[in-house]
């Protein structure tokens, strides 16, 4: 299995190598957050986006929101992206990558990091459904 694993693995890089010579892929950054991905609502969270080369731009993204870029510069391995005042909706998928400033080459993508925002104030109200459920179906016919 694990022979069977490292081949397949091997033919993927050397067939990337061969498509991309000159265009070889940049290490993947990692991306954590902290304190933790599950934080309170109205609350802070920095994520941090990491990566083994230094003096590059750090893009945040969001996989749920196809408009959500944020991008900051480091001269050092790593940037933290802080988001302040959380709510509901910024909950999601979060993935980040580099490009160096001088090639403007891109990175591969950090794995996916799922942020939780929870705390919701108002515990929403069932009673709608309820009653929606229990109005028998066939009363205006009857
Ligand atoms: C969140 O960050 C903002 C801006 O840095 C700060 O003013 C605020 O006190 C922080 N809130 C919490 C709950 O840490
Ligand atoms: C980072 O890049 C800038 C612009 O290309 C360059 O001036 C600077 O010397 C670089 N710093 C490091 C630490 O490589």
């Amino acid at each position: 299995m694990i022979v069977e694993f490292l081949s397949l693995f091997c033919l993927g890089l050397c067939l990337g190598h061969e498509d991309e010579k000159k265009n070889e892929k940049l290490p993947k950054p990692s991306l954590i957050a902290l304190p933790s991905s599950m934080v309170e609502r109205s609350s802070n969270v920095t994520l941090k986006c990491q990566s083994r080369i230094q003096n590059v731009t750090f893009i945040l993204e969001k996989l749920q929101d196809s408009g959500y870029k944020r991008e900051q510069r480091s001269a050092g391995h790593h940037v933290e992206f802080l988001l302040t005042d959380l709510k509901l909706k910024d909950a999601g998928t979060y993935f980040c990558s580099y490009k160096t400033m001088a090639s403007h080459e891109c990175s591969e993508k950090s794995e996916h990091l799922q942020l939780m925002v929870t705390g919701s104030v108002r515990k929403p109200s069932l009673s709608v459904n309820v009653e929606a459920e229990m109005t028998p179906v066939c009363s205006i016919t009857l």
